[in-house]
């Protein structure tokens, strides 16, 4: 697989340095990748300098959503790098959002080079402090010119790149219960990483923000009664010791770091509960204090503690032990393994050839 390097691209690179500050998402390194889908068939994957794409007005990803995207990271830390962790396992849930989304799916080899490139000739941007890293962010969109209500024919893939600290600026979260709205429902598009997921979810994002909370936990859209996740994250609880997750179903996106964080757990001799949990089940868990920790889980959010729950009725419930053992012992080892410090028992971090221009 080859990418087509446009000299303009280099060019940006080497007038490119990183600001002082670089927040989460907001830096952009000066290049992206590229690829369309026309005729049935892929064209030619290019490297170009970073810009602003043209759409035209009727392009349906802006009237019907057709979008899908995915969230990776690399990192190089104390020299060790640059590295991806399970690239594979982003791809083929790449390709299972555009299933659900009625998409043209993307070869593997193109989204993995395409990524490959960008990392390749970003090393000199990957922040080197632990924790952080390079954002990656694979993304599709359909381009077709009409407002008829179909899937599209033309596509435009593409991958950014973002230098980036931590996701959130506290270390323990605060979260709402989400009990009116729901994020997904079954049969629904719940496990597809899809803007409307997103979109839908800042109803509830606005209201937690207004009553003090940082984030949203949401219940299943049938009952009300079963966690779920939280749009971005995926949930754990540690109770009696035992790590307890919700099951994988088709409203839950089915995270790569809480697979990864499930073995890494059984490696650990931590017993693993992969089912349904009730809320209240929790709750009540949490006030009893058998509920000792609690952590929401991403590509981005890494391990974050959760320390509060609470609901519009200003009900709260404080965990004991936020920052615990358990969490703090499955962070290390998630990140030494993607940072290149640990040994890499199932093979799930790549090297990637560092391109000089
Ligand atoms: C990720 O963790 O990569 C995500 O896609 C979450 C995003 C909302 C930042």
């Amino acid at each position: 697989m080859s990418i087509k390097i446009d000299p303009k691209a280099l060019e940006a690179l080497k007038n490119f340095t990183l600001p002082e500050t670089i927040g989460f998402g907001s830096t952009l390194v000066p290049i992206m990748a590229v690829c369309d889908y026309r005729d049935g068939k892929w064209g030619e994957l290019e490297l170009l300098p970073y810009g602003p794409i043209t759409l035209d007005p009727t392009a349906k990803v802006l009237h019907y959503g057709q979008e899908i995207f995915e969230g990776m990271k690399a990192y190089h830390t104390d020299g060790h790098g640059p590295y991806l962790f399970r690239p594979e396992r982003n791809a083929q849930r790449f390709n299972e959002s555009a299933r659900r989304m009625a998409m043209a799916e993307i070869p593997e080899e193109i989204y993995l080079e395409a990524v490959r490139s960008i990392v390749g000739h970003s090393n000199d941007f990957i922040p080197t402090n632990s924790g952080e890293s390079l954002y990656l962010r694979p993304f599709m969109i359909a381009t077709d010119e009409n407002l008829g209500i179909k899937p599209s024919d033309t596509y435009k893939f593409m991958v950014i790149a973002s230098p980036s600290g931590s996701y959130f600026t506290t270390g323990c979260l605060s979260v709402l219960v989400e009990r009116e709205n729901v994020r997904a429902c079954p049969g629904g598009m719940g496990a597809a990483k899809t803007g409307g997921n997103y979109a839908g979810s800042l109803i509830s994002a606005q209201r937690a923000k207004k009553l003090g909370y940082q984030q949203t936990l949401w219940l299943d859209g049938i009952e009300k009664k079963y966690i779920e996740e939280m749009s971005g994250m995926n949930f754990f609880a540690v109770i009696d010791g035992k790590l307890f997750t919700p099951k994988i179903e088709d409203t839950i996106l089915d995270g790569i770091t809480r697979s990864s964080l499930i073995q890494l757990a059984k490696d650990q001799g931590i017993e693993v509960v992969e089912e349904k949990m009730e809320i209240e089940k929790l709750l009540k868990a949490i006030n009893d204090g058998s509920c000792t920790e609690s952590f929401a889980c991403g590509t981005a959010a890494i391990i974050t503690p959760i320390g509060k729950f609470g609901d519009v009725s200003g009900t709260e419930w404080n965990v004991s032990n936020p920052e615990g053992p358990i969490a703090k012992k499955l962070r290390g080892s998630l990140l030494a393994l993607q940072e290149g410090r640990n040994e890499d028992q199932h093979g799930w971090r790549e090297t990637v050839k560092v391109v000089c221009y």
